[in-house]
Parts: structure tokens; C-alpha cells; sequence
């Protein structure tokens, strides 16, 4: 194999097999498989780890990873560098309105008599979707003097720190509109933060969706966002974690994918909701 590039020596290669060997072990630890199946892109997002770690081989690697002490952080480390972690506030407008116009009018009325409603934004990357549904629900006049609280969780604590952090650059006001942005974020140095208030809604925990027996941490809820994240994953860990949502869900609850996503082949046990311009899944009542 080639020489450590800290010695001058060649940058490593990833040959096929240490890339199926490492898949393997990303897939098996979070699901991902969408994206890392090109070895090219293996190499390209990693190499920088063998040299911080002073291998000199992507077998050495895999070996750190998968039997090192240190191994259990590394993998954290590697699936942050494999992952896209691309959002923005208000994204995807056509399903938020779909949500604030009729699901949460039915919400309201099943859930009238507590006056509570939890939401999960599972794989939340750096809190933009959370903050934008705490807008919205805070906004919701059917709502109002209601306990909401919006949990966003994500297997990165890269983003999970960011999204505590609540303070935005440019990129993540791409589609918000001003009379979201005046009234819930104020100038900070680095960017635009979110009111305090707002955040008060808000909590965040680090959580990697293939732990379903972790899911008791974010407690029972009434709907589910998982928007872009199901489409990099394998099949099993998509029934896996579709299974866990329906069994966190109150009867009634709801859940949300991405325009790209559905449950089609995964799984039957959720009742499919036609609105106007989506679709969501329902537990049964
Ligand atoms: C493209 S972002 C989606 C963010 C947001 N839901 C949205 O639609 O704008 C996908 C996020 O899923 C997270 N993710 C991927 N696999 C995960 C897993 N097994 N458990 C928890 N989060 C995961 C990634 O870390 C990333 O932040």
C-alpha cells in the first residue's frame, strides 16, 4: 500500500474491497448507503481522517473503526463527512402549508381535550425545519394557549450543537418570507438568531435513528417530520425506523416524509392521508 502522504508519499487509494468493507460498517451502524457506494467519493471524503490519524491504508482505517477504542467517535466523525447535511428555513412550502391548513385543524380537534402537541423533526441536521415548524404551530390559531413543543433530533452532534446554537447565515434564509424573519430572528455578529421565545418551544438531542430502543427519549408524539433522510438509507433501515415512528406515535398522530419519499415497500401499517397538495401518513386512531 502507499506511503503515509505526511511523509511525502502518495495519497492512499481505496481499493474495492476496503470500499465494501467500509460501506458495510457505515450501513450496518446508521443505514446510510445511498452515495457512499462510490469509492471515489469514499476516498475523497475520508482521506483527510488517515492522515489526521496517521494511517497509511484504508484497511488500517476500517481496522481503526471497527476495533480501536477510538473507533465508536471515528465512525461518528466518517458519517458526518458521508452525510449531506443540506436544509433551510421554510423548506418545502407546498407540504408546511398542507400541514398548517389541514392536518393541524384535525390535530387540534383530536387532541383538544389535553392541549398538548409534540412534535419530532427526526434527522433535523441543523434545526432550520424545527424552527420553522415552531413558527408555525406558534402562529396556529387553533393553538392557541396549547402546550407545543417541537423535539429535533439528529445522528450528527456536529449539527445538533449548531442547531442549540440557533444562529443562521445567508443560506438559510433562502425561502423564509420577512414577516417570519423580522419577527422570530434578531442581528447577531455572526448571522441572525432565533428569539428566545421561539427557542423555548425547541429542544435538540443527538440520536442516530437505527437506536429504536432510544426512541423512549423523545417520549410519545403527535407527528413525525422526516424529511430527506429515509432516501439515503437501505430498505431494512428504512422499515426499521418507519416502525419505530408508528410505535412512538399517539393514535391519530401523523407522519411526514419528503417530496422524494414515501412508504411505499416499507410498510402498510399507516393509513395514507390524501391533502390537498401532499400526502402523510396516519397510526390509526
Ligand atoms: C438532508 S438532511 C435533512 C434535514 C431536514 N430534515 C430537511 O429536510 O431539511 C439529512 C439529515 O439526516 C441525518 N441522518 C442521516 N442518517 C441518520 C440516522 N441514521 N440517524 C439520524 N440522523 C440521520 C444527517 O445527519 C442529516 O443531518
Amino acid at each position: 500500500m502507499t506511503a503515509n502522504p505526511r511523509d511525502g508519499g502518495a495519497r492512499p487509494q481505496l481499493s474495492s474491497e476496503d470500499s465494501r468493507l467500509i460501506q458495510e460498517l457505515v450501513s450496518e451502524y446508521c443505514g446510510l448507503t445511498h452515495g457512499i457506494d462510490s469509492a471515489f467519493f469514499l476516498e475523497r471524503r475520508l482521506a483527510p481522517r488517515l492522515e489526521a490519524l496517521g494511517l497509511s491504508n484504508f484497511r488500517d482505517y476500517y481496522y481503526y473503526l471497527r476495533y480501536d477504542p477510538g473507533g465508536p467517535r471515528e465512525l461518528e466523525d466518517a458519517v458526518e463527512r458521508l452525510t449531506t447535511h443540506e436544509t433551510y428555513l421554510f423548506r418545502e412550502q407546498y407540504q408546511l402549508d398542507a400541514f398548517t391548513q389541514e392536518l393541524v385543524p384535525e390535530l387540534a380537534a383530536r387532541f383538544a381535550a389535553r392541549r398538548r402537541l409534540t412534535v419530532w423533526s427526526a434527522g433535523c441536521s441543523t434545526g432550520e425545519e424545527v424552527y420553522t415548524i415552531a413558527m408555525l404551530l406558534r402562529e396556529h390559531e387553533r393553538l392557541r394557549g396549547w402546550n407545543v413543543r417541537v423535539i429535533g433530533s439528529d445522528i450528527s452532534r456536529k449539527v445538533i450543537t449548531k442547531a442549540r446554537r440557533a444562529v443562521y447565515g445567508a443560506s438559510s434564509f433562502r425561502a423564509i418570507t420577512s414577516y417570519w424573519q423580522q419577527k422570530y430572528f434578531r442581528d447577531v455578529e455572526a448571522g441572525l438568531e432565533v428569539r428566545e421565545d421561539l427557542r423555548a418551544m425547541c429542544s435538540f438531542g443527538q440520536l442516530n435513528l437505527l437506536a429504536t430502543d432510544r426512541y423512549h427519549a423523545i417520549g410519545n408524539c403527535d407527528v413525525v417530520f422526516c424529511r430527506n433522510v429515509l432516501m439515503y438509507l437501505a430498505a431494512p433501515a428504512r422499515a426499521r425506523i418507519v416502525d419505530g415512528f408508528f410505535d412512538t406515535l399517539s393514535r391519530g398522530g401523523v407522519l411526514l416524509l419528503g417530496h422524494s419519499e414515501s412508504l411505499l415497500n416499507v410498510t402498510t401499517r399507516f393509513d395514507l392521508v390524501h391533502l390537498t397538495s401532499d400526502l402523510a401518513y396516519r397510526r390509526p386512531p
